[in-house]
C-alpha cells in the first residue's frame, strides 16, 4: 500500500459521519431538510406527494382510512392499474424507446427492451393468461430465476388485476406447494431450468415435484424455454410452452383493468415465528405509490438513469426496486441473471462499467464478499458513472460500509442504508442522500412522515445509546395489509405487542432490536423472534427445525443463527439422536441436511450440525437458545449455573469450535 493509500485508509477507518458529497446534492431529487417537518405537519396528507408520482384513473377521495385499524387503507375511491404506471404511460410521453429492462445473462448474452417493447410482450403475455383462463383477483404463481419473462409475467397479472405470488427459484419444491395451497393459486409460470455458473440447472423437474404436492387442481402450467437444447423435458397435458403460447397472441391489444387502490397487486409469503410462512398482502395504490416515493426521494432515480440493483427479483427488494419503483418512474433497470464471482470476481463492476449504472443497490452480505476478494476486482474497471449507493437487508458494519465507499463510490457517492422489511413495502428508515449526514452502521432517522422509534418492553422510548425495539407510531402507505386469508395472524404478529386497541392506538411492531443516538439516528441489531437473517435472506428457524426433526432418528432439535463472515448469520442446528443412532451421526448429518434442501432450499443449508444427548435448558424445562447462539458464534459463554444441565454446554462448545 502505498503511503498515500495507507493515510486514507487511516482517516476513513477514524471517521464516524460523512457528509453527502455537494457535487451529488446540486443534483439530488431531494434536497430540503424541512421535508421532515413538512410531512409531520401534513400527516398524512403529506402522502398526496407520493400518490402524485402515479396516474390514476379515478382520482382517490380519501388519502387515509383509519375506522377499522390496524386494518388501514389508503387512497380509498382511487383507481389505477400499476401495469399502465408502468409501461404505457412513459409510452405516451414519449418514451417510447428508452430502455425499461437491461438484462444480462450468466453467459454474457444481452437483451434490451425498450419501455415499447417491454409493453408489447406484457400484453402479449397478458392475452395469453387470459385465455388460459386467469381471471381478475385469481393468485398466479410465478417461479422463476433472474429472467425478463419473471418481470413480464409480473406486470401482465398486473394488467389483468390478476394478483401474482413470486416464489424464489432457490426455494425447493415443497416451499412452491405450501404457497400454491396456502393461496389457492391454479396457475403456475415457471420455466425448464437456468444457468449457474456455467451450468444448466434443472428447475422443471423441481416445478413438477412441487405441483404433486398441490392439493387442489392446477388448471395451467405455462413453462418458459431458458436452456434450450441444454435440457430435455417432456410438458404434461396441462403445460405449455411459454413462446408457442405468446406467438399465438402476438400484437394483442389488453386494456389495463382498473384496479381499486385497495386491490390486492401481490402476496409475497415470508417467514417468521412459527413454522408456517406468512402470505403478505400489498395492494395496488399504496404499494405503487410508496415504491415510486422511495426510489425518487432515497435511490434519487430519475427516468434517464440507469439503476441497478442486485436483488433477485423472488424477495421483496427485487419486487419494489427492480420492478415497480424504477418502472413506475420510467428509469432503465438492470437486471443480472446470475452470481457475481462468475466468469471471475469482477463480473458486477464490468455490468457497472458497460451500462454505465449510476445507481447500485445491494447487500451487505455481497460486500463483505467483495472485501474478502480484495479490491483489485474494482481497481481494473471505469466505475464513475456511478453516483449513489444504497445497502438492504441486514446490519453493514462500518468497515464493510467505508470500504464500498472507497472502492466502489470512490468517496464520491452517498450510501443509504435501507431498513426496511417485506411487511412494510419499501423503505421505512434511511437518510436521505440529498439532505442528512452519514454515519456508518447507522441507518440513519426515519424516513419522513415514518414515525418510528427505539422503545423498552413498556413500550417507553429508550435512551440514547440504549437497545430497545423498532416500533412505528403511524401507518403508511406501502404497509402490507393484511396476512393472506389470516386476519387474525396478522394482528396477533404485528400489533399486539405494543397496540392499545381500547384506546384504538396502534402500534406496529417490525420485531427488530435497535438503538437511537442523539441524533435520532437508529442502528438495526437484529431480530429479536426466532428468524435468522442468512445473506440477508430471512429463515424461520422453526421451518428449519420441523424439517429437521422429521428425520427419522432425530428425537428432537434446536436451530439458531451464528455470527458469519460474510453471510452475516448462518444456521446451526442442534440435535438429538433417538436411542439406537447414537453411533450413526454421518448418516444423520446427511439425511438432515437433505431434509433442509427439500422443505426450503440450498439457502437454509446448515453451517454445522451438532449431534448431542441433551440440549442446555432452564430449570422450567425452555431450551436456551442465547446460549446456543452464543456458542455457535464463538462468543463468550456467560454463567450457566442456573442451567437444569450445565455440564452439557462444554460438550457442545467442544464440537463447534473443533469444526
Ligand atoms: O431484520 C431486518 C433486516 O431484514 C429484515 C426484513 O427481512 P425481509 O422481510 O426479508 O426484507 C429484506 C429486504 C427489505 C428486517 O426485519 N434488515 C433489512 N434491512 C436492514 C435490515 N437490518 C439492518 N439494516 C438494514 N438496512
Amino acid at each position: 500500500m502505498s503511503q498515500d493509500n495507507a493515510e486514507l485508509e487511516a482517516r476513513l477507518e477514524e471517521q464516524a459521519a460523512f457528509e453527502p458529497p455537494e457535487s451529488f446534492v446540486e443534483q439530488a431529487n431531494v434536497t430540503d431538510q424541512g421535508i421532515y417537518e413538512e410531512f409531520e405537519e401534513n400527516w398524512p396528507e403529506c402522502w398526496e406527494r407520493a400518490a402524485d408520482l402515479l396516474s390514476w384513473d379515478e382520482a382517490y377521495d380519501t388519502v387515509l382510512e383509519d375506522g377499522d385499524a390496524p386494518f388501514y387503507e389508503w387512497f380509498t375511491g382511487g383507481e389505477l392499474n400499476a401495469s399502465y404506471n408502468c409501461l404505457d404511460r412513459h409510452v405516451e410521453d414519449g418514451r417510447a424507446d428508452s430502455v425499461a429492462i437491461e438484462w444480462e445473462g450468466e453467459l454474457g448474452e444481452t437483451r434490451t427492451y425498450t419501455y415499447e417493447e417491454l409493453l408489447d410482450e406484457v400484453e402479449d403475455f397478458a392475452a395469453t393468461l387470459r385465455d388460459l383462463g386467469v381471471e381478475e383477483d385469481d393468485v398466479v404463481t410465478l417461479y422463476m430465476p433472474m429472467i425478463p419473462e419473471l418481470p413480464i409475467a409480473m406486470l401482465a397479472c398486473a394488467r389483468i388485476g390478476a394478483p401474482h405470488s413470486v416464489v424464489f427459484a432457490g426455494f425447493s419444491a415443497d416451499a412452491l406447494a405450501t404457497r400454491m395451497n396456502s393461496a389457492d393459486s391454479e396457475y403456475l409460470v415457471t420455466c425448464d431450468g437456468y444457468y449457474r455458473r456455467g451450468d444448466a440447472l434443472d428447475h422443471i423437474s423441481k416445478a413438477n415435484e412441487g405441483l404433486e404436492g398441490v392439493d387442489h387442481e392446477v388448471s395451467d402450467v405455462v413453462v418458459v424455454d431458458r436452456l434450450g437444447d441444454d435440457l430435455d423435458h417432456e410438458l404434461a397435458d396441462n403445460q405449455h410452452d411459454y413462446d408457442e403460447l405468446v406467438a399465438d397472441h402476438e400484437g394483442s391489444t389488453v386494456e389495463p383493468v382498473t384496479r381499486d387502490a385497495e386491490d390486492m397487486l401481490f402476496l409475497m409469503y415470508t417467514s417468521g415465528t412459527t413454522g408456517k410462512p406468512k402470505g403478505v398482502k400489498h395492494t395496488t395504490g399504496g404499494y405503487l405509490a410508496y415504491t415510486a416515493w422511495t426510489s425518487h426521494a432515497v435511490l434519487d432515480i430519475e427516468a434517464d438513469d440507469t439503476y441497478w440493483c442486485s436483488a433477485d427479483i423472488g424477495w421483496i427488494t427485487g419486487h419494489s426496486y427492480i420492478v415497480y419503483g424504477p418502472l413506475a418512474l420510467g428509469t432503465t433497470s438492470v437486471m443480472y441473471e446470475g452470481t457475481p464471482d462468475y466468469p471471475d470476481k469482477d463480473r458486477l463492476w464490468e455490468i457497472v462499467e458497460k451500462n454505465g449504472v449510476d445507481i447500485f443497490y445491494t447487500a451487505p452480505t455481497a460486500i463483505r464478499a467483495f472485501m474478502k476478494w480484495g479490491s483489485e476486482y474494482t481497481e481494473n474497471h471505469d466505475l464513475s458513472s456511478l453516483r449513489l449507493l444504497g445497502t438492504v437487508g441486514e446490519p453493514i458494519n462500518p468497515r464493510a460500509w467505508k470500504w464500498y465507499y472507497k472502492h466502489i463510490g470512490n468517496e464520491e457517492c452517498p450510501i443509504v442504508d435501507t431498513w426496511w422489511q417485506t411487511e412494510t413495502g419499501g423503505m421505512m428508515i434511511t437518510t436521505l442522500p440529498g439532505v442528512n449526514t452519514m454515519k456508518p452502521g447507522s441507518a440513519g432517522p426515519p424516513l419522513p412522515g415514518i414515525d418510528a422509534q427505539v422503545v423498552d418492553t413498556e413500550g417507553e422510548e429508550v435512551e440514547a445509546g440504549r437497545a430497545g425495539y423498532v416500533t412505528v407510531n403511524n401507518p403508511w402507505p406501502g404497509m402490507l395489509r393484511t396476512l393472506y386469508d389470516n386476519d387474525e395472524r396478522f394482528v396477533s404478529e404485528y400489533w399486539e405487542e405494543y397496540s392499545d386497541p381500547d384506546a384504538d392506538e396502534w402500534v406496529y411492531f417490525p420485531e427488530d432490536g435497535a438503538k437511537i443516538d442523539e441524533d435520532g439516528y437508529i442502528t438495526i441489531l437484529g431480530r429479536v423472534d426466532d428468524v435468522i437473517n442468512v445473506s440477508g435472506h430471512r429463515l424461520g428457524t422453526m421451518e428449519i427445525e420441523s424439517a429437521v426433526v422429521g428425520v427419522e432418528g432425530i428425537a428432537e432439535a434446536a436451530v439458531v443463527g451464528g455470527d458469519h463472515d460474510v453471510k452475516g448469520e448462518a444456521v446451526y442446528v442442534y440435535a438429538i439422536p433417538e436411542d439406537g443412532y447414537e453411533d450413526r451421526h454421518a448418516e444423520l448429518e446427511e439425511t438432515a441436511m437433505e431434509a433442509v434442501l427439500d422443505s426450503i432450499g440450498p439457502i437454509a443449508k446448515p453451517e454445522q450440525i451438532v449431534f448431542t444427548h441433551e440440549l442446555p435448558k432452564t430449570r422450567s424445562g425452555k431450551i436456551m437458545r442465547r446460549l446456543l447462539e452464543d456458542i455457535a458464534s464463538g462468543n463468550e459463554l456467560g454463567n450457566t449455573s442456573t442451567l437444569r444441565n450445565p455440564g452439557v454446554v462444554d460438550d457442545i462448545a467442544e464440537q463447534v469450535s473443533d469444526d
